[in-house]
This record gives structure tokens, sequence and C-alpha cells, in this order.
């Protein structure tokens, strides 16, 4: 694996079943009481330039069950916002922490943080994409269907940043996406260009939520403004009628179908209580399972 997660896209699939393998034994560890503390005495940075329960949470507990600290680096009190560049922020953190977690607007920035930094440096969301959130999602099918491997994954909503992850593992993990967007909404045109070129199981597009949805076996959706793009929120919902995850949907997908989203949820806008609250969901295990997983990714970047 390379120092870095900071795209799905940087993962060959090794890398994610050794992600998978390692999030499995950890969970098993937890649940038996068994402590296991391969990072003691590191720390982990955490940035902050956008807010967050389930990521800051699961990596600060995470970096304290594997022995370690992690410290909470927000926006405001950063000289980074006060003009410090990218690069000499790099190059200091490196000299004190062991690895760095990063939640932030452009994927550029990460990137070249990364660059200058000498320890390994973990995406925590950027506008274009959520490797952590993915590779959670990924656990729990694994968990609850025992694999990947011929699956369809719906999603439906945004092409936005969890769109982008889920056409990079589609890129390179031989399950079947199909997505569903309004126009004017379409995931990175790049990302998805390469995905549909490179897919081993197929990436495709629809307008229609019916056409994505039909014969599923996961439905996945995410909210229809996302961080940053709060003053689009009115036109936003306008434009995406149509698109939410509801019953008459989740009927056309498999009987067993999981609905699945990576939190938080607007209820009533991109799906209904009654299928977010229902017998099919599994939004809490995998918001679970953001600790296990990003516990197995620390393990194998920062020991
Ligand atoms: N899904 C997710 O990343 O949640 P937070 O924004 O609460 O961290
Ligand atoms: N697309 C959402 C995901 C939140 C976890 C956002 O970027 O706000």
């Amino acid at each position: 694996m390379k120092k870095d997660l900071l795209s799905e896209y940087d993962l060959e699939r090794v890398d994610y079943e050794s992600i998978f393998e390692g999030a499995h034994r950890l969970k098993r560890m937890l649940k038996d009481g068994k402590v296991h503390t391969p990072l003691k005495g590191k720390t982990l940075g955490m940035i902050f330039d956008k807010s967050s329960t389930r990521t800051r949470i699961s990596f600060e507990v995470g970096m304290y069950q594997l022995g370690g600290i992690a410290l909470f680096l927000s926006s405001r009190d950063r000289q980074l916002g006060r003009g410090e560049t990218v690069a000499d922020a790099a190059r200091i953190m490196s000299r004190y922490l062991n690895g760095i977690m990063i939640r932030t607007f452009s994927q550029e920035s990460v990137e070249e943080f990364a660059r200058h930094a000498s320890i390994p440096v973990i995406n925590g969301l950027t506008d274009l994409l959520h490797p952590c959130q993915l590779l959670s999602d990924l656990f729990t099918i694994i968990e609850k269907r025992g694999g990947y491997e011929g699956l369809k994954v719906a999603y439906v909503g945004d092409g936005n940043n969890m769109a982008n992850s889920w056409i990079n593992a589609a890129a390179k993990l031989p399950f079947h996406l199909d997505l569903a967007c309004p126009d004017g909404y379409d995931p990175d045109a790049k990302i998805l260009k390469r995905g549909v070129a490179e897919a081993p199981a197929g990436v495709t597009l629809h307008r229609e939520p019916a056409e994505a949805v039909r014969d599923a076996d996961v439905i996945y959706t995410d909210v229809w403004a996302s961080m940053g793009q709060e003053a689009e929120r009115e036109e936003r919902m306008k434009r995406f009628e149509g698109y939410q995850v509801n019953q008459p949907l989740v009927d056309l997908a498999k009987k067993d179908v999981l609905i699945m989203h990576c939190l938080p949820a607007h209820r009533g806008e991109e799906i209904t209580a009654e299928v977010i609250d229902g017998s099919r969901s599994v939004v809490i295990d995998e918001a679970e399972n953001r600790l296990h997983v990003q516990k197995a990714i620390m393990e194998i970047l920062m020991r």
C-alpha cells in the first residue's frame, strides 16, 4: 500500500482486502475485550475544516484503542488559515506527529499536503472524495452479504464525493455500480469516464432512479446539499425532486436489499424516514464500522 490514503483509486484489490481483513480482526478483538495497542506512543493529528460527528469520534476513539492519542486541530485555531503555506505546515507537522487525517474542501490541497509530509496522510473527506466512508460501506456489505463480487449497487442522488468514491471503488473491484443523478449534478467527469472504461463489472449513469435500482442488492444515497453547498440548498431541493429513496423505489430492488447512507441524513429529503428507519437499513452498522475500518487503516499505515 502507498504511504497515504488519499483516494480509493490508489488502492489495488489486495489493499482493499488487507484493510477488510484488518477491520474484521480488530472488530473481533474489541468485541472479545482484547487489548491491542500497536500504536502505543504515537500521535495522529486531525485537521478539520468542516464539521463532523462520526469521523472525529471514530478516529479519536480508534487511536486511543490502538494505544496512541489523537489531536483535534480545527481550522479556527491553526496558522494555516492565516497564510502559513501547506508545505510548511506539512513539513513541521511531520516532525511532531506520526500520521495525519485531513477533512477539508479541496482534494488538491490534501494531495499537496501529502507530497510535503513524510508521515501518512489520510483523507477524511474532501469535496471530491470520502475514502474512509467508502471502505466502511464496502466492509459492511461484506459482513451482510459475505462479499461484494457480482452485487449490484445503486447510487441515487447527487453526483458528489460519495458518488465519486463509489465509482473509484467500482474501477478496482468486481461489483456493478448503477448511478442515477439529475442532469447537471453528475459525478466528476474524469472519475466517471475512467470508471466506465476500467470497471471490471461496469459503471452506468442513468437519469431515472427506477432504472438504477431495479434488482439492486444495495441502494445508497446521500444528502442533496453537501457541506459547502448550503447556499444552493433551495435550488437543489427542486432539482432533486423524484430522486428520493422511498418505499415505491425500494420495492423495485431485490427483496433483501441493503439500504445505506453515509449520514448525516435528512429524512423527507433524499430518503424517507420509513426507509432509513426500516428493516432493510444498515446505516447504524455502517457508522459503527467507520471505527473498525479506520483502525485497520491506521494500523497498516502508522505501525
Ligand atoms: N459520514 C461522515 O463522515 O460523518 P461525519 O460528517 O459526521 O464525520
Ligand atoms: N456528501 C456529504 C457527505 C457527508 C459525510 C458532504 O460532503 O457533506
